[in-house]
């Protein structure tokens, strides 16, 4: 029979890029755990959680691991693709076995664990391991709110409705949420620029729509006019579609 698990296992976000976005309880937490399991990307790439939260949290005396989490697309209700399933048993029995020796572990992730996130991947698999293992989510300022914040726009206000979506959608979900809801957020759009710019120029929304990308960090690029593809989009990008304004010209709602 298993053993009773006392440890924790952390989910913890870690805001869109600024370490100043790392909230006090996940910097607390952070540094609290002698244990750091992060995800990556590529094989041979770093993790950008890891990179965020290394500006400002310690990790000399931890034990810190790097986990291969392939970028594939996950349809709910569907099997993932084997090597995503493979990657998430893979790091859900390392931090079993590293909770089992006793220490709390860390699992940073990029943003907000809410949204969009490896993290809720891996505490299903865990659950589904180890019915027992304690897990607590930390939540994290998300890549929407720090674009808001930067661009001034709101993501939603008075009887707005939002949609979150990842642009890489089919073009028909796409124009389906624009036409449907009053603000979309468009996410992981680096891929798809060409496309998205096309879609919100048909649409009548290119005037509606702001780019951020690095939103918060030292090098953020902000792009209103978006008739023309951004050139080399980065990773961090992320589109806001507002349909209706906001500030004394507005209409009020
Ligand atoms: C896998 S999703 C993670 C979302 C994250 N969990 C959150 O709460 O925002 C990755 C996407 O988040 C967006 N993103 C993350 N950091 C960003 C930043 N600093 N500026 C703009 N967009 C960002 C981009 O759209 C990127 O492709």
């Amino acid at each position: 029979m298993a053993m009773n698990m006392q440890s924790t296992l952390f989910i913890v976000g870690t805001g869109p890029g600024d370490p100043d976005l790392l909230t006090l309880k996940a910097f607390n937490t952070l540094s609290h755990c002698p244990v750091v399991v992060a995800p990556k990307g590529s094989t041979g790439g770093c993790s950008t959680a890891l990179s965020i939260i290394e500006k400002v949290v310690d990790t000399s005396g931890k034990q810190v691991l790097e986990m291969y989490f392939p970028m594939k697309k996950v349809r709910l209700g569907e099997k993932p693709h084997p090597e995503v399933e493979a990657a998430w048993t893979d790091t859900a029995l390392k931090v079993i076995e590293l909770l089992e020796a006793g220490n709390d572990v860390a699992f940073p992730t990029l943003g907000d664990p809410a949204i969009y996130s490896t993290g809720y991947y891996l505490y299903d698999t865990i659950l589904t391991l180890r019915p027992d293992v304690k897990v607590k989510f930390i939540s994290g300022i998300s890549a929407m709110s720090s674009c808001s914040a930067s661009t001034m726009t709101p993501v939603c206000l008075g009887d707005d409705m939002l949609a979150v979506i990842p642009a890489t959608f089919s073009e028909e979900r796409i124009r389906k949420a624009l036409t449907e809801f009053d603000a979309v957020v468009l996410m992981k759009v680096h891929k798809v620029m060409d496309r998205i710019c096309r879609i919100l120029k048909e649409t009548g929304l290119t005037a509606h729509a702001v780019y951020v990308e690095k939103a918060g960090m030292h090098d953020e690029r902000i792009i209103n006019d978006l008739s023309v593809t951004p050139e080399n989009p980065h990773y961090f990008s992320t589109i806001i579609v507002r349909k209706r304004g906001t500030g004394p010209s507005a209409e009020i709602h």
